[in-house]
């Protein structure tokens, strides 16, 4: 299924860097287009005027990343104490960090009640039940699952029932009575349907299950409808839905994008090693599954562009340096015939890919670059041979 149904070409200026970027750092290496970013983060405070933006953090963690977002006023959703780390090191304060995830253990609410408590998204009876006990005087979200059939991949597809997320809605009263019997301050409820969504009838769908529920136990003071905005959905009709839901139940409404806002920012630039030909024709590159897991994990396609010129074309698959017969970029690309060392960049590789990156093969991870306007800022050095091996006795 492709995950990418929109597709922004780079900007010219920026294109050009990525070139400069080349003969400054070794590829593979991720760089990023900061005025892309404002841009989307422009476009969604125009669709949800008055929204409270929560970036959703796992799609790019990258500190030098959440400083800017900061600073124009986004906060941030976490999923992990990790992230809650990370985002308190970016500067963001407590009520301006959300943690949600569907596994919160004891070690974790103890370190959170150590480093600062964040607002708390509720995903279970068991979460709920830990924070009474845990963290009593907590501000928490309950998080629905709205038991909808979401058009997605089945990996993207949490607001399916049976995804593992949330609370089911019949549930919601039982949970409530509960939060409300504790000291716990409930803010209100959430729903996050999934991700690389371009439907605008799934948003519909999901707003009128909160709709009901807002109906039957509110009020609350915020209403949170997530993210999961794909690249090429009608944000202005998803926003004005949106605006008109939270202002019917007179709650502050909060949302939770993360690939919307990075995705088409960001590229994965690799260098052309030579072709192959089995019974297919591959092209060798330098970067693969340790930088890039999507299309693998949930047949991603992204969009690739030539850094180089030659008139002669040929159609390819991408084909990664790991010993995985699944380490293909990408496939059926038709591309300028390149020499050895010509420069791809991978597309929309601005979300999800550097924080799903791994050191599988003893890969060390890329660099990570911002393009300011200006210049290239390192957000992240390339990982050393040393930082490698430095947690093994
Ligand atoms: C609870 C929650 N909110 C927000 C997001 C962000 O989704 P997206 O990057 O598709 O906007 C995710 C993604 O997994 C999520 O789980």
């Amino acid at each position: 299924m492709s995950m990418s149904q929109s597709y922004t070409a780079l900007r010219p200026e920026f294109r050009e860097a990525l070139k400069e970027a080349a003969r400054l750092f070794p590829t593979p290496f991720y760089a990023y287009d900061l005025q892309v970013i404002l841009e989307r983060l422009e476009r969604l405070q125009k669709a949800f005027p008055g929204a409270e933006i929560f970036y959703a953090m796992k799609a790019n963690p990258r500190l030098g990343l959440l400083r800017r977002l900061l600073e124009r006023g986004a906060f941030v959703e976490a999923v992990s104490l990790g992230e809650v780390y990370r985002a308190y090191k970016a500067g963001f304060q407590r009520n301006e960090v959300l943690l949600n995830g569907p596994v919160k253990t004891p070690a974790m609410l103890e370190e959170l009640n150590r480093i600062g408590i964040p607002i708390l998204g509720l995903d279970s009876l068991a979460d709920l039940r830990r924070a009474i006990k845990m963290l009593p005087k907590a501000k928490v979200l309950l998080r629905v699952n709205p038991d909808l059939p979401i058009a997605t991949h089945d990996h993207l597809a949490t607001g399916r029932g049976e995804s593992k997320f949330g609370i089911l809605p019949e549930e919601v009263g039982a949970a409530l009575e509960q939060a409300r019997h504790s000291h716990l301050e409930v803010l209100g409820l959430h729903i996050h349907l999934g991700s690389a969504l371009e439907h605008p009838e799934d948003y519909s769908a999901g707003y009128r299950v909160m709709d009901e529920l807002y109906r039957t136990h509110g009020p609350f003071q915020v209403m949170n409808l997530g993210g999961g905005f794909g690249l090429g959905l009608d944000l202005g009709k998803v926003g004005t839905q949106a605006i008109s839901l939270a202002r019917k139940h007179s709650a502050e409404l909060w949302l939770e994008p993360g690939r919307y806002l990075v995705a088409e920012a960001g590229v994965l630039v690799t260098r052309c090693w030579g072709v192959k030909r089995t019974r297919r024709n591959y092209l060798l590159i330098d970067a693969g599954m340790s930088q890039l897991i999507r299309p693998m994990l949930y047949g991603a396609i992204h969009p690739v562009e030539p850094l180089y010129k030659n008139p002669l074309k040929e159609t390819y698959d991408l084909a990664g340096p790991a010993c995985e017969s699944g380490d293909v970029l990408a496939r059926d690309i038709t591309l300028p015939e390149p020499q050895e060392g010509d420069l791809l960049a991978i597309l929309q590789g601005g979300a999800y890919a550097s924080s799903m990156s791994s050191n599988y093969l003893d890969t060390p991870r890329p660099a990570e670059l911002l393009w300011t306007g200006q210049n290239w800022e390192v957000i992240r050095r390339q990982q050393t041979w040393e930082a490698l091996l430095e947690d093994e006795l």
